[in-house]
């Protein structure tokens, strides 16, 4: 271009790309391809889980769907949003507390994108790379809390509303997915209860994510069991189809706020989203049929537990140090003394496979490239055991098992 750019400089993919294009350069094919072991991948199965319900596979449209959509989304959808919150978790918000978005992100964007100057985020230092994107390109005022092996990737909830060295007008706004990506730590019974109650108390809120909502024992883990009064709060929780219900394609997510919040979020839409797709839209109502997610979230726990479970043992077996908590569809690792996530996706990729590097999830880095900067998890990574079938767990592990001999053998030589 014989010109610089109007648009800014700085908006690079999420820090998972290079990875990608790193793969593709190597192995000559893309990540998911046949043949290749998407482990760097943040995807569920999108087929049948055993035991759990069929995936509609179509949906009727009508002239009535042509029209353009409701900026707050269709009646349908809500209703079924609410019910299934308050099925479950016993609430009772309405359809006035749910804002419906293409997906989980523009959902998440938009919240931060609408902050007042006053409010300022803390979010754990590793949480999942794509919130180290948007805060930066919101624009939003952040503080990470420390994760480290001393506090178990899992800091207590008054680590998130800590005022020291705050002055009486600044607001405080948690972000946290629960379970956690990339460590699987997970806030539930008590613990839960006891940051919603910390996130109202004046001056403070939360926007909790829980993309990962099923991904537990429990079969569901929401703030919303515990939110006492959500139309006076600034309590925040994200949803989508994107996980449990195995749809991150029909980009169905949403918002739970107080009725003043989705308004807000309403009217942005009326100018800058224009609503979410109806068939979209009617899919997720399909999805979010009662019996159909009672099913879904058996056999959502049934895969996902074993799988959790038995990657964690083959892992520690092969000497990866294993910090998940107990939810979500990864496992949290560190590598063996020397070894770090760069050299080991270099060395995966001669076999098809690769890993989100810890660095990447790492929400101090800068977000412009600083070659001076060393991450704290150099030699952490994420797996996924989101989109692999219970047949490749062996030879997942041999390919593991083979690329880490190899490491020790060259050390040794
Ligand atoms: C923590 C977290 N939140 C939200 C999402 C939802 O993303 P989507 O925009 O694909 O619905 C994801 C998906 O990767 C995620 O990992």
């Amino acid at each position: 271009m014989d010109r610089a750019s109007f648009l800014s400089d700085d908006c690079p993919p999420m820090g998972i790309y290079e990875t990608l294009y790193a793969f593709r350069d190597s192995f000559g094919q893309f990540m998911g391809a046949p043949g290749t072991h998407p482990w760097s991948q943040g995807f569920p199965l999108t087929t049948q889980l055993a035991g759990g319900p069929e995936l509609p596979g179509s949906v009727e449209v009508t002239w009535e769907d042509r029209f353009y959509p409701k900026a707050w989304g269709h009646p349908l959808l809500r209703e079924a949003i609410v019910a299934h919150y308050n099925g479950f978790y016993g609430s009772r918000i309405t359809p006035d507390n749910v804002m419906v978005f293409a997906g989980g992100r523009p959902g998440i964007y938009a919240v931060l994108a609408f902050l007042k100057r006053h409010v300022e985020v803390r979010i754990g230092n590793v949480e999942w790379p794509a919130y180290l994107d948007i805060l930066t390109q919101t624009k939003t005022s952040w503080k990470v809390v420390p994760f480290t092996k001393a506090n178990g990737f899992h800091p207590p909830n008054a680590a998130y509303f800590d005022r020291a060295g705050l002055n009486a007008k600044t607001h405080l706004m948690p972000v946290i997915s629960n379970p956690g990506n990339p460590t699987g730590h997970t806030r539930a019974g008590a613990e839960l209860e006891e940051l919603i109650a910390m996130a109202e108390q004046p001056k403070n809120g939360i926007l909790l994510d829980e993309a990962y909502e099923m991904f537990h024992a429990s079969k569901g883990v929401s703030g919303i069991r515990y939110v006492k009064d959500l139309d006076n709060s600034n309590v925040f929780l994200a949803g989508a189809c994107t996980k449990g219900l195995q749809c991150p394609g029909i980009r169905i997510g949403w918002i739970i706020a107080s009725k003043q919040n989705v308004e807000t979020l309403a009217n942005y839409s009326s100018f800058g989203m224009g609503g979410v797709s109806h068939p979209s839209q009617l899919y997720a109502a399909k999805l979010l049929e009662p019996q159909r997610v009672a099913r879904a979230r058996d056999a959502v726990d049934r895969h996902y537990g074993m799988q959790r479970a038995r990657y964690g043992r083959a892992f520690a077996e092969l000497g990866l140090t294993v910090h998940t908590g107990d939810g979500g569809f990864y496992h949290w690792l560190e590598l063996p003394e020397g070894l770090d996530a760069d050299e080991l996706n270099r060395r995966l990729f001669r076999h098809g496979a690769a890993i989100l590097k810890g660095f990447d999830c790492d929400m101090a880095r800068p977000h412009d490239k600083d070659p001076e900067y060393r991450s704290p998890y150099g030699s952490f990574f994420r797996f996924s055991f989101g989109p692999l079938l219970p047949e490749t767990f062996e030879s997942d592990i041999a390919i593991l098992r083979r690329v880490l001999d190899e490491y020790r053998a060259d050390v040794a030589r």
